[in-house]
């Protein structure tokens, strides 16, 4: 999605950007390459690990700054306050967020969040807080587990899987992303999949048990009011999300604050003020080429919006 954030999220002159995902930079150092010195560009990530790699890619770089913070709490921070009043007291041009895990932490077996390698457990954004998988795991029950499954990962057989999960967590067999992935190939085989050219029947339960440990879609939808708010009149927000439960919130979020009406029981649409303009209905997918060289960003998308009023 790099040449698409570079094409629609170009920082203008004296612009103010704020990334809420930083990850390793990639997008800020593209958008930073194509900005003139007068701009200024504040990125966030929760991950200790994936903020060391961008600060030696970009510290240099007198216009970058840094919070660690998760996109959530970052609007309380002192750190985002005295930024907005130096560099931002008009507000911001440009908001991105790039939704969900890294490459980083996606690659790293001992951080835990693939069943490609055998790691601890663990799944964690932010290594420094809350509970691992594991623990997190532990405390669960077979059906509130069975339930999360089927709500974050839309994982139909849930209930099996679940039952599976526990099981092997209760016989003390369950200690590893490997051992994870074998409780769910006990349900559902891996060879069936493969042969059917299906994704690998781990990686919704990968997904759910990601998104649970990191709390990822709790403060999504406030994270857009708050940067919407922030960001100046023709100001533009882009969001790109991985799966469509994000996506759905990203999408119902700025439909919300577009004014468009969603269904019964609403305010009427003349009522409802509108904050943005939608800039692209269906929300943009990553081309060919992309796909072919990276297939996970198949499911990317990237939906955009502008603050209004704005008469340009
Ligand atoms: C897909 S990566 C971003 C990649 C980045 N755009 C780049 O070009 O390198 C998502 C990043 O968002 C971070 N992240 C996920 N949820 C977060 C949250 N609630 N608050 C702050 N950072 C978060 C992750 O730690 C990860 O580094």
């Amino acid at each position: 999605m790099l040449q698409e954030v570079v094409e629609n999220l170009a920082i203008p002159k004296n612009g103010r950007a704020l990334d809420l995902t930083l990850g390793l930079g990639g997008h800020a150092e593209a958008l930073l390459s194509k900005a003139d010195s007068s701009i200024r560009y504040l990125g966030v990530d929760r991950d200790s690990e994936a903020r060391e790699i961008a600060i030696q890619r970009l510290g240099k770089d007198e216009r970058f700054s840094i919070i660690a913070s998760t996109y959530e709490d970052v609007w309380e921070t002192r750190g985002l306050q005295e930024w907005m009043i130096q560099y931002a007291p008009d507000g911001l041009d440009i908001v991105l967020a790039d939704l969900g895990a890294s490459s980083l932490q996606f690659k790293t077996p001992e951080r835990g969040f693939s069943f490609m390698a055998e790691g601890p457990l663990d799944m964690r954004m932010d290594t420094a807080n809350g509970l691992t998988a594991l623990e997190w795991l532990e405390q669960q029950d077979e059906t509130t587990l069975a339930d999360i499954l089927y709500k974050y990962g839309e994982e139909r057989a849930s209930r099996p899987i679940s039952k599976a999960i526990i099981k092997a967590l209760e016989s003390g067999k369950l200690r590893t992303t490997l051992d994870l992935a074998n409780s769910v190939y006990t349900v559902l085989p891996r060879e069936i999949a493969k042969r059917k050219k299906r994704i690998d029947p781990a990686t919704r339960t990968f997904q759910a048990i990601r998104i649970a440990v990191n709390s990822e879609l709790v403060g999504l939808e406030q994270t857009i009011e708050k940067a919407v708010t922030a960001l100046k009149f023709c100001g533009r927000i882009g969001i790109i999300s991985f799966h469509s439960l994000e996506d759905r919130i990203v999408k119902q979020t700025f439909r919300r604050l577009a004014g468009i009406y969603d269904g019964p029981g609403r305010e009427s649409p003349k009522a409802m003020p509108k904050f943005l303009k939608i800039i692209s209905p269906g929300g943009i997918k990553p081309g060919e080429t992309e796909c072919a060289v990276n297939p996970p960003s198949r499911s990317a998308r990237l939906r955009l919006a502008q603050r209004m009023p704005c008469d340009i």
